[in-house]
């Protein structure tokens, strides 16, 4: 059977890898997918991301499944659009991915289903934000409304850089409509074109001309991702990514320079808490508002001292680096799995997944986040092994040859007995890789190590 996967970064080429493993899968297609979908003659690369163009190559090619990666089609329709033309398609409606696309709506979700989350307030007038912040105090968190790939939001440690934070994304004397996140997303990670002159790494209005202003919550943070068939819900392996670009979670936040599974901030306990008080409210909660919920739920959290949970942000698709350890990890058949998602068989579904650790270190190209360069030349990439690939992302094929394309290049993802012994092994594999201008955290995993 034929597969098409939408989206061409790291977290599309581990599902394109994943799917090539299922001896009923015969093709899969990336569409646009990068250098490293390009490089595997089993892949097939399509250069299409208008979603009328998608359908049409779907019907085409008689595609059986197809599964979305990136928000950015997802938040503009892409599975309503296929489902009107009756084609089989994993991933939310342009309704339910508002939990993504829209923070306002998030928030405003949460609290009318008392779902933990920080308290907050939303503004589009800026004098009033600056009022609010300064009646707070700090911390505090300010976030842009909309879509940002993780780069629209300032945890502003004093009150100095959360009135910047808001000049940056209310005040409209600099925005520059260039920069809307209106690209295929993740492995451009490069539309912040004029950020360059702005200090704390925001993008100039990346979402509109909103902020939420948030309660700043303390605490452990980790990804919880369910799959959802609009009644059933199973969820996937827990995992943790590194948002902050330098190590020690200093520097301006990313779309995530790595990613490890299971993540033991997760207890048992915690794992139940979450179900009860956080997914199942929140699909019950959508349905109850007559949005039937499809495709991944990502459910951000911080996990307090106390074992508590709280939002911190719904994704309505997996996350990007934690697709990579989370698929390395998975034993089953994802086609069937799939295929059980999007035929509301879910309650039949048990996953099963690999003991060990998995673990992902992310290289990015020169100048990310805010401007990262382009044509970099890649050497030294390992070959494949069961136990350790190295994912692209921001990467494409010049003269047969992998360069830099977006802000995150790489993925050296691992599998290993434990968290430790991964990192070590995917630091081991990263060496001779070259490219000028590299940069990458030489501490994925700390927090899972400490412990
Ligand atoms: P978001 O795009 O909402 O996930 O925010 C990006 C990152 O900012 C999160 O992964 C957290 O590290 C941090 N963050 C967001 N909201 C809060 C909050 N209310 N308290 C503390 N940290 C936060
Ligand atoms: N790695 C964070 C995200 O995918 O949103």
């Amino acid at each position: 059977m034929k597969v098409l996967v939408i989206g061409g970064g790291g977290r599309e080429h581990a599902m394109a890898w994943k799917l090539l493993q299922s001896p009923k899968v015969q093709t899969v297609f990336v569409a646009p997918g990068n250098g490293g979908t390009a490089a595997d003659k089993r892949l097939h690369n399509v250069a299409i991301t208008d979603h009328a163009a998608l359908a049409d190559f779907a019907q085409a090619e008689r595609i059986t499944l197809t599964v979305v990666g990136p928000e950015v089609p997802l938040a503009g329709g892409v599975v309503d659009l296929f489902r009107e033309r009756g084609l089989r398609i994993f991933g939310p409606t342009q309704a339910a991915a508002q939990l993504e696309s829209s923070k306002a709506f998030a928030k405003a979700f949460m609290k009318r289903h008392a779902i933990p989350t920080a308290a907050y307030e939303v503004f589009s007038d800026a004098a009033a934000a600056h009022a609010y912040v300064t009646a707070q105090g700090a911390p505090i968190v300010i976030k842009a409304d909309g879509l940002a790939a993780g780069k629209g939001v300032v945890v502003a440690a004093s009150l100095d850089e959360a009135h910047q934070a808001i000049d940056w994304m209310l005040n409209p004397r600099d925005n520059n409509s260039d920069n809307g996140n209106n690209g295929n997303n993740d492995n451009n990670d490069n539309n912040d074109n004029n950020a360059a002159a702005n200090p704390l790494g925001v993008q100039h209005n990346a979402g509109g001309a909103r902020v939420v202003i948030e309660e700043f919550l303390d605490g452990e943070e980790a990804s919880f991702i369910v799959m959802c068939d609009g009644k059933n819900v199973v969820s996937l392996a827990t995992s943790q990514d590194h948002k902050r670009l330098l190590d020690a979670d200093a520097g301006p936040n990313t779309g995530g320079m790595g990613a490890y599974s299971p993540a033991p901030v997760v207890t048992p306990n915690v794992h139940a808490k979450v179900m009860k008080e956080i997914i199942h409210p929140t699909i019950a909660g959508m349905a109850a508002e007559g949005i039937v919920f499809t495709g991944f739920l990502y459910a951000g959290l911080m996990i307090d001292a106390q074992g508590q949970p709280r939002t911190v942000e719904f994704n309505c698709r997996m996350g990007d680096p934690e697709t990579q350890p989370i698929l390395m990890r998975l034993k089953s058949d994802l086609f069937d799995v799939l295929m059980s998602a999007t035929d509301g068989s879910l309650n039949e579904v048990e996953l099963e997944w690999d003991r060990r650790a998995a673990l992902g270190v992310v290289m990015a190209a020169h100048g990310y986040p805010l401007d990262p360069r382009k044509g970099d030349a890649i050497t030294g990439l390992p070959s494949e092994a069961a136990d350790a690939v190295v994912f692209h992302a921001g990467t494409s094929l010049k003269d047969g040859q992998p360069v830099t394309s977006g802000g995150r290049v790489l993925c050296i993802t691992v599998l290993a007995d434990s968290v430790k012994l991964a990192q070590q092994r995917a630091y081991d594999l990263l060496q001779p890789i070259q490219y000028s201008g590299m940069q990458f955290r030489r501490d994925i995993g700390f927090r899972a190590i400490k412990r």
